[in-house]
């Protein structure tokens, strides 16, 4: 299925039907990710496979390409050898009679592998605990995560209708969209972190000081690069480069999937554009309810660099 010039990925081009959210556990997901759920819970990892997990459109295929990098000590040309979904394959993802679901593409993936997911702390299957396998942990600001999640679902067929901008800010207070409330899910890892080998960063952190957060991440899988490398590393994972290649920019995901017509997976990636969506009384709302959720705990965001 994956294409190395580019172009779009041979999927049945018929019509994708939008999913229904249904609770797993009391966390909304797409249902048609359900129907594989059970490959999904009996996934055995191993010690050695790492996992990347975010909210989504916190930065999880910008981490994916960095680790990647890191994994293939900087050389761009190995890192070209596939689209970013079949390098680092998503766990969970699953559109019955079209592509291979998560668990089948890691079927096929030699150990160690290194595996994406969204799935909040308590949905993990319980393997990737019981093996302490490594978890990178990326978050991302409430307010930009929920512009990018907006414009995401707009364009991707595998998400559910995101409806008004308005309709999408209350869905998304309200915890009524993909994995549920973001506030539960960058908690539910913050109050993990320590008891689990979690490293936890975040997305503004990266855009400010990208050559740091690589270097933190580089520590934290026990590798060592000379400094050319790591900043070759810095230009090859930068908004610009990752948008200009197919092997991350998504774009050899068929149209059916991802309707570009609308946006683009590399849309801005920036901190701060939450200010050119937000209303006023949409930002005081957005303010009151954040303080009550995310009360009594240390974990603390930018929403401005
Ligand atoms: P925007 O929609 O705000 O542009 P995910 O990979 O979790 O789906 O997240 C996608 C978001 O990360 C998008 O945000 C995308 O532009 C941004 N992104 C991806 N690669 C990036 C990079 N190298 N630098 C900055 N942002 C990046």
């Amino acid at each position: 299925m994956s294409s190395r010039d580019g172009t779009e990925e041979s999927s049945t081009e018929c019509e994708v039907k939008r999913p229904k959210l249904v609770p797993l556990r009391g966390v909304p997901m797409p249902d048609i990710f359900l129907e594989n759920w059970e490959a999904v819970e009996s996934f055995q990892a191993d010690p050695q496979d790492l996992l990347i997990a975010t909210y989504p459109k916190a930065g999880t295929t910008w981490v994916q390409e960095i680790v990647d990098f890191i994994l293939q000590d900087g050389d761009p040309e190995r890192c070209r050898r596939a689209p970013i979904h079949s390098r680092i394959p998503y766990l969970e993802f699953n559109i019955p009679g079209h592509t291979p679901s998560g668990t089948e593409l890691l079927a096929k993936l030699p150990s160690p592998k290194v595996i994406k997911t969204h799935l909040p702390f308590q949905l993990l299957p319980r393997s990737f605990l019981d093996q302490k396998c490594k978890i990178i942990y990326c978050a991302r600001n409430a307010k930009d995560n929920l512009v990018s999640f907006f414009f995401f679902d707009l364009m991707n067929k595998v998400q559910p209708e995101p409806g008004s901008w308005e309709e999408y800010f209350h869905k998304f207070l309200q915890g009524n969209v993909s994995y549920g409330l973001w506030h539960d899910h960058v908690l539910g890892w913050w109050v993990n972190k320590d008891k689990y080998p979690i490293l936890y960063i975040f997305y503004e952190d990266i855009k400010e000081n990208p050559k740091q957060e690589i270097l933190k991440i580089m520590r934290f899988l026990g590798k060592e690069l000379p400094d050319a490398i790591v900043d070759r590393i810095v230009h090859h994972t930068s908004f610009q480069s990752m948008k200009a290649n197919p092997m991350s920019n998504y774009s050899t995901v068929p149209a059916n999937v991802f309707d570009r017509t609308m946006s683009t997976f590399m849309r801005k990636g920036v901190v701060g554009d939450w200010k050119n969506y937000f209303t006023v009384t949409q930002d005081e709302a957005f303010n009151s309810d954040y303080e009550q959720r995310m009360q009594g705990s240390d974990l603390q965001f930018r929403t401005e660099l």
